[in-house]
């Protein structure tokens, strides 16, 4: 029940007038997933925003997330609270240098994660979420040499799982998941001797191969869920608590601090508050706008991945 007058009235009613639909990766604060007609993985969200009706787009997550919506809806409106909700993996792949390694190594096959810019899928031939890296690179022939870009402990991870050694990894990370270390993971299982580990793929490999299930955001929700453990330590930005509640309660998640914030928060993910979801479905501004014919190229290999079941 929500109180009337507060900022959560005024979201609701605002998305009701704009005829909004409100997507939240799950990094958000609790308060705004609270909101969200989904929340999901990167990939999910692609996928529901085609798929759920509505004149307007919120995307709660990271502006590349955003433009991905933009790209598979041209025809709706798509903001995001905060232009400046970036992420470090875009900052490590500039388009430039992306279009620079593509004239040299022209028979190459450009794999870009989604979180890349649009200039940066437009200059790619297929791209890939964390939860179908694997069958993306397993999608091409084997023959062919593969570019991965841009996080170098996801495309290490692929290559593991591939066994695939005709494969060049760019050399970005997350800021995030980068600087989770084993001297850390050592010291929480000291604390948490029964507990489990799940990790994200963007963690290093050090602290990968210990761990009990490495996979997307909402793939690490689906196995706790799904597993026996009833304690678990947990890799990745610790946003994913509010799904992990929902949809395991009762059972224990630990959260490890890593070495760059001493947290495992997403500063940019955290940029979002209720206050600039409410400003921006009221100014529709910041908007997602994406050049027709950049748009036009960075969809082809987004829809090959979407065509990958
Ligand atoms: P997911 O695709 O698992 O949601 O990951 C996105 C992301 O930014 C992880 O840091
Ligand atoms: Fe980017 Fe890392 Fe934040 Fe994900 S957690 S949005 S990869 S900086």
């Amino acid at each position: 029940m929500v109180a009337s007058g507060t900022i959560v009235e005024e979201i609701l009613e605002l998305k009701q007038q704009r005829q909004a639909i409100l997507l939240a990766h799950h990094y958000q604060e609790a308060e705004i997933q609270e909101l969200a007609d989904s929340i999901g993985d990167s990939l999910e969200l692609a996928r529901r925003a085609r798929e759920i009706e509505g004149r307007v787009i919120a995307f709660c997550g990271v502006w590349f997330m955003a433009e991905t919506a933009k790209l598979l809806n041209p025809h709706r409106i798509v903001v995001a609270p905060d232009r400046e909700a970036g992420c470090s993996l875009v900052d490590a792949s500039p388009a430039g240098q992306v279009r620079a390694y593509r004239r040299r190594n022209p028979g190459h096959v450009i794999v870009s994660y989604v979180n890349t810019s649009v200039e940066v899928k437009a200059e790619s031939d297929i791209l890939c979420t964390s939860r179908n890296a694997v069958r993306v690179v397993n999608s091409i022939p084997r023959e062919k040499t593969v570019l991965f870009l841009p996080d170098r402990n996801l495309g290490l991870w692929v290559q593991r799982q591939t066994g695939r050694d005709n494969m060049k990894i760019w050399q970005g990370a997350c800021i995030v998941h980068a600087t989770f270390t084993s001297r850390r993971l050592a010291a929480a299982r000291v604390e948490h001797p029964g507990a489990v580990v799940a990790a994200h793929p963007e963690c290093p490999e050090e602290v990968l191969h210990q761990a009990d299930f490495v996979g997307s955001t909402s793939a690490i929700v689906d196995w706790c869920a799904r597993t026996d453990a009833q304690e678990f330590i947990v890799l990745t930005e610790s946003g994913i608590s509010y799904s992990l509640a929902r949809r395991a309660p009762g059972k224990r998640f630990v959260f490890i601090p890593n070495e760059e914030c001493n947290c495992s928060e997403c500063p940019y993910m955290k940029l979002n508050t209720l206050e600039k979801l409410r400003d921006c479905l009221r100014d529709l501004e910041p908007r997602v706008e994406v050049p027709e014919e950049t748009a036009r190229r960075a969809l082809l290999p987004l829809e090959r991945m979407l065509a990958l079941r």
